[in-house]
């Protein structure tokens, strides 16, 4: 893949000035037999963790790459794909002069990393169908517009942008287009990922903390340009995923079967869960979802929340978010879980009985 030009053009100019931090386990990594390793002040005595762990996570990157079909030198992994967002920020967007545009509702955190950074934040809400607003989104772009975050399958509506308009955003944004694919591994067709030869401009983000079960190790990742990659491996810190994380991850990806088999129940439950509120009293709506929750919209969302919480079980109001008026986000739980879920909710009376 040739060099792009747009992309040095887009970086902050203190970005474009920096070298990294060469760290010692960057210059010399191998840990044999042979080698005595005495340039990283690290204590001698193994214990399985006294080592720097490796600042790219190479072995960790090889799998991952082979695993979706991605070329290496595509990906940065970070500390969750939180991590990974925030550098986004960090290399394209000028602190009191730039802008990002995100598309509510969507997932918060694109906001609140535009305001920790500094960024203006254009909001183009989505349309009825939670669908990008293309047109919208054009007419409020402009050179200082350095980043769009479209998130699909969406956080908290369940949809998948339709690959249409992302495609006429990746032509027509003038800057990139960050596709936030937390959740893909819930949804029916395929990630972005093969565009990726196609589109300089294309950041696609994704995580383990969801179908992968690893919340607690914190890795996330994106999958970009080669240069956008290089740009972005010039700030991150040098040992920003930890040993026990590229370790513990290793041993989890390694087990496809597993995986496999915790994707398939929730995808089945989740067509149980969404079945069963389709016929729910206290439920006007259920979103259809590619994730692994149910956007749904019932009588009177504070209420139903407080009586969840009651009985012990916790989901997320997301009644505040633009057109989710009365609505509650529903993780899809193990079958145990959610057959207690239901077991709550047909107790509840309908609103008239409620007041009565
Ligand atoms: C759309 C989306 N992206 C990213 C994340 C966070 O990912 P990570 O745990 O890798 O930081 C979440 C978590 O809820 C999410 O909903």
């Amino acid at each position: 893949m040739k060099q792009s030009s747009r992309i040095s053009g887009w970086v902050r100019k203190t970005v474009q000035g920096l070298s990294p931090y060469a760290s010692a386990r960057s210059e010399f990594s191998e840990t044999g037999e042979s080698v005595v390793l005495l340039d990283a002040n690290e204590s001698p005595f193994e214990n399985g963790i006294n080592r720097y762990p490796d600042p790219l996570q190479r072995q960790l990157k090889a799998l991952l790459a082979a695993q979706m079909g991605v070329d290496p030198g595509h990906m940065l992994l970070g500390n969750g794909s939180d991590e990974v967002l925030d550098l986004v920020f960090r290399v394209f967007c000028e602190p009191n002069t730039d802008a990002v545009i995100t598309l509510p509702p969507t997932f918060g955190m694109f906001k609140v990393l535009a305001g920790i950074n500094a960024i203006t934040n254009i909001e183009v809400p989505l349309d009825p169908d939670f669908q990008p607003d293309v047109p919208a989104i054009l007419e409020a772009s402009g050179p200082r517009t350095k980043v769009l975050f479209l998130c699909s399958p969406n956080n908290p509506t369940g949809n998948v942008a339709e690959p249409d308009r992302v495609r006429q955003l990746l032509d027509a944004f003038p800057g990139l287009v960050v596709v936030d694919e937390a959740y893909i591994q819930f949804a029916s067709g395929p990630g972005l990922e093969r565009w990726l030869e196609q589109y300089d401009n294309l950041i696609i983000t994704r995580t383990l903390s969801k179908a992968y079960g690893m919340a607690g190790i914190r890795l996330g990742m994106c999958l970009a340009h080669p240069e956008v990659i290089g740009y972005m491996n010039r700030i991150k810190l040098p040992y920003n995923v930890n040993e026990l994380t590229q370790r513990r991850a290793l041993e989890a990806l390694r087990d496809k079967a597993q995986f496999q088999h915790n994707v398939e129940v929730i995808l089945s439950e989740r067509n149980r869960l969404a079945a069963y509120f389709e016929r729910c009293p206290i439920v006007e709506k259920v979103f259809p979802s590619e994730a692994n929750f149910l956007l749904v919209r019932v009588d009177d969302a504070a209420l139903r929340y407080r009586q969840l919480v009651d009985a012990g079980i916790v989901v997320r109001n997301r009644s505040g978010q633009l057109r989710c008026e009365n609505t509650l986000r529903i993780t899809v739980g193990t079958p145990e879980e959610n057959n207690r879920l239901m077991a709550v909710v047909d107790r509840l009376k309908s609103i008239e009985n409620e007041k009565a």
